[in-house]
Parts: structure tokens; C-alpha cells; sequence
């Protein structure tokens, strides 16, 4: 029986075993959903405390629901999470999920993915697919992984093991849409990788699109991300200029959602965060360096964005002027920290950046996120989260909308406060008094 043969019929039969690599908020429900479907998955990660938790079933991503953590550890015993990465030879399929950061001059920082596939290749077996979900740019699977994996397995591509790339597109909090029901798109290297692609993830994904090549796969990834990044960053760069010429930029994105086709609605803010938006298009901006061009627009869109929160600095301290007080001294309160609406996750958040910017200027800042107990900014400065009672909003000499959760209450707090900053436009159907209420 050929390599190929014998992974197809281990998949045909759900006897496969799948390595995934990296159990954050794409590996753990990723494990997950395969292990759901009957299918035996082993979960490689460097922190110990991270590998506990799974096996002890205690969930640390809100898109997971904790009874199946519970039925997949506990009950079916469908996945064991570990930190030994020679395990990595019991694995037919291995699935990589580890962070691509960006370093601090925006150069992507390859440095996990270069780790797993030196564990993959100095472990793994003869035979083995092998696909990476982490976002990056056009022909790392190619260029980037297949040399590092030949090289630490002294095996070759195509014969003795596969490659694909398989995005991620993972919306964190989304209600509807989850691992399984995302259709994922799939590029693997060569006829065999594409067939063998292609039955695995059918074993726990509805809906697959298969592309020709991992590079269409890894340049979808980043044209969906560099079309929110454009799109964002224009209304942005509108919502300023509408707040100079007094016209309200909600109302305009409102009437302009009425027009049936051909516009898609996107909402100012004081930024973007997370993982993916203000990471991705940087990676695709460093490899078309290679090529001896420039991206300029993600290049604009990438500077209009990075000085979104200096503006809403300035916004708080144009809206504390006017009630005659310094920014030196005031008390500002940041309502929400995560860089989205109800969920729990501040990477890379804009409201961070703008708080650390008032405090520069002298402000005591204090914070409330009921997903959130505590974050550090980017300078180190460790801030612990407010109660959100009627006292702290009145004492407060700013409260600042950052976040849109939905559980705040617009009209108790901007009744109780004395002046409101409002960057997500949470105080639309509240009757205000004039004056009180700076949007962004
Ligand atoms: N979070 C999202 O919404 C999202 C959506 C789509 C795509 N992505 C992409 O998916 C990738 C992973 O993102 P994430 O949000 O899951 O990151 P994460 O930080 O939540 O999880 C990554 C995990 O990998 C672990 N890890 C790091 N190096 C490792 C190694 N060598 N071996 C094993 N484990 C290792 C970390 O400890 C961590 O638990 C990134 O490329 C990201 O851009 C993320």
C-alpha cells in the first residue's frame, strides 16, 4: 500500500489521527470540531498551563462551548492535549495554528511557524498531511515550509508527505457562524495533496472551496483582510472629516446601507485590533517588497489607522476643554477595552492605544469591560477593570465608548455622567443634552 493509500483509507474510515498545533482561539476550536466528529485528535502546545486545561476539559475560548470540551475530553476521549512534541510521529494529518505577529517595524515575524515545522519535520512519519491555517503571505507553504520541513525529515514533498494551506476565517463571538459551518477554502500542493485536503476537512466541514495552489489559498486569506483594513480606514478617514463639517457620518452609513447592491456597510472607530486586520496585509505589503512593489494603499490605510487613536486623544481633550478642564488631572473612564463587541479579547485593541495616550498626558484613567479583568498595554502598564456603578460614571470628568458591547446601558450612563465621548456611536436613540455627547 502506497503513503497515499494508506492516509485516503484511514480517512475514509475516520481512523485518522490529527495533530493540531497550537490550541488558541483557532487550534482549540479547530481540535475541537474534528474531535466532535469522531475523529481522534492529539493538541501540540508549548504552554504547559494551556495543555493542562484542555485535558483537565476547562475551556479558555468563549467560541468553544464547555459541554463539548467536556464530551470530547471527558467522554469520548477524543482529544488529549500535550507538550510533547515527539508525539507528532502518532499523527497521520498534522494541522498548524500558531500566531504570525508582526514585529515592531511591521516585518512578519515567522518565527512559529519556523518552530513547528522543525518539530513536524525532526517527528513526524513518512506519509503525513500536513496543512497550515495560520494567516501569512502568498508562498510561505511553498517557499518557506517545504524546504525546513525536507531538511529536519530528510523527506521529500509530494512522495513521502503532502502540504496545503487552509485559512482560517475564525470570527470571534459570531453567533452564527463557527468552525464547521465557515466555508473554508483549501489549497494543497500537487493532485494527491488536494484529494487527501479535501477528504480530511470534509470530516467535520460543510462546505469546502478548493483552489488550485496553497499560494491562491494564502492570497485569499489577505484580500479579505486588506479589504476590511481599505474599507475601515476610509470611513475612518470620512468620519473626521464629517465630525469638521458637522454632518453626522452614522446617519450617511445608515442611508447608504439602503442602497441594495454594490455597498457594504463598514463603521468608524477609534481603530483597529485583533489579530488578523492590523496584522495581515503587513505580511503581504513585506513579500511584495520582493517583488519590487509597493502596496501603497495598505500602506495609507495601515498610517491612517495608526494615528486613528492620537485623534481620539485629542477628541477627549477637545471635549474636557470645553467644559474648562486640563486632561492633566481628569479622570477619564474607558467604557469596553476588547477590540469588538462582546468578546473578551483586547489584542491589539485601539482603546489600549488611546488610553495609554491619556495617561501620557497626565489623565488618571480607569477602565470597565465585563469580558475583561484586567489588561496591559503596550508600554507594560497593568490596569485592573472598574465595577460599573452609578458613583464611578458621575466621578468621572470623561466616559469614553470604546467598545460597543451590548450590554451597555447608553442611557443610564450618559444620564449619570458628565460628559460622554461616544467613538462606536452607542448613544444613537438616547436623547441627550447638547453638549454632553462628543461623537467620534
Ligand atoms: N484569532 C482570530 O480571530 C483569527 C482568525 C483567523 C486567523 N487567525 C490566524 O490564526 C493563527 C493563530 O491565531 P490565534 O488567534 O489562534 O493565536 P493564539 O495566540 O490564540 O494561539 C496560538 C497558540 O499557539 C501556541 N504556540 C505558539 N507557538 C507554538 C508552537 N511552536 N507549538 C505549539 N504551540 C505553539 C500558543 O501558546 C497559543 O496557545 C494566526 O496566524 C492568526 O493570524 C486568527
Amino acid at each position: 500500500m502506497t503513503y497515499f493509500e494508506a492516509i485516503t483509507q484511514k480517512i475514509s474510515d475516520k481512523a485518522v489521527k490529527i495533530g493540531v498545533i497550537g490550541l488558541g482561539y483557532v487550534g482549540l476550536p479547530l481540535a475541537v470540531t474534528f474531535a466532535r466528529n469522531g475523529i481522534e485528535v492529539l493538541g501540540f502546545e508549548k504552554s504547559e498551563k494551556k495543555a493542562e486545561a484542555v485535558n483537565a476539559a476547562q475551556n479558555y475560548i468563549s467560541d468553544v462551548s464547555g459541554s463539548d470540551l467536556l464530551k470530547v475530553v471527558n467522554e469520548t476521549k477524543k482529544l488529549i492535549a500535550t507538550t510533547d512534541f515527539s508525539r507528532i510521529k502518532e499523527c497521520d494529518a498534522v494541522i498548524i495554528c500558531v500566531p504570525t505577529p508582526l514585529d515592531k517595524f511591521k516585518k512578519p515575524d515567522m518565527s512559529y511557524i519556523e518552530n513547528s515545522c522543525i518539530d513536524i519535520g525532526k517527528n513526524m512519519k513518512a506519509g503525513t498531511f500536513i496543512s497550515l491555517e495560520s494567516t501569512t503571505y502568498p508562498t510561505t507553504t511553498e517557499n518557506f515550509m517545504k524546504p525546513i520541513i525536507e531538511r529536519e525529515s530528510g523527506l521529500q514533498e509530494g512522495g513521502d508527505f503532502w502540504l496545503c494551506f487552509s485559512p482560517e476565517r475564525v470570527d470571534p463571538g459570531n453567533k452564527d457562524y463557527k468552525t464547521d459551518n465557515t466555508p473554508k477554502v483549501v489549497g494543497a500542493l500537487g493532485e494527491e495533496a488536494k484529494q487527501i485536503a479535501s477528504a480530511l476537512y470534509s470530516l467535520a466541514i460543510q462546505h469546502l472551496h478548493i483552489v488550485s495552489s496553497p499560494r491562491i489559498a494564502e492570497m485569499v486569506k489577505i484580500l479579505e483582510n486588506t479589504y476590511r483594513l481599505i474599507n475601515i480606514s476610509l470611513i475612518n478617514e470620512l468620519a473626521l472629516l464629517s465630525g469638521k463639517m458637522d454632518i453626522d457620518i452614522w446617519e450617511v452609513i445608515e442611508a447608504a446601507k439602503t442602497k441594495p447592491y454594490g455597498f457594504q456597510a463598514f463603521y468608524p472607530g477609534p481603530g483597529i485590533g485583533g489579530h488578523c486586520i492590523p496584522l495581515d496585509p503587513f505580511y503581504l505589503e513585506y513579500i511584495a517588497k520582493n517583488y519590487n512593489f509597493d502596496l501603497s494603499m495598505i500602506h495609507t490605510a495601515g498610517a491612517i489607522n495608526d494615528l486613528m487613536p492620537y485623534r481620539m486623544m485629542n477628541k477627549i481633550a477637545f471635549a474636557l476643554n470645553r467644559y474648562k478642564k486640563a486632561m492633566n488631572g481628569s479622570t477619564v473612564l474607558f467604557l469596553g477595552v476588547a477590540y469588538k463587541p462582546d468578546i473578551d479579547d483586547a489584542r491589539e485593541s485601539p482603546a489600549l492605544l488611546v488610553m495609554e495616550q491619556v495617561a501620557k498626558k497626565g489623565a488618571k484613567v480607569l477602565y470597565h469591560d465585563p469580558y475583561i479583568a484586567e489588561v496591559t498595554d503596550e508600554q507594560g502598564t497593568r490596569y485592573t477593570g472598574s465595577e460599573l456603578t452609578d458613583e464611578l460614571i458621575a466621578k468621572a470628568d470623561c466616559v469614553v465608548f470604546a467598545t460597543n458591547h451590548s450590554c451597555f446601558d447608553a442611557k443610564r450612563i450618559t444620564e449619570k455622567a458628565c460628559l460622554v465621548v461616544d467613538m462606536r456611536n452607542v448613544v444613537k436613540s438616547v436623547a441627550i443634552e447638547d453638549g454632553k455627547v462628543f461623537k467620534l
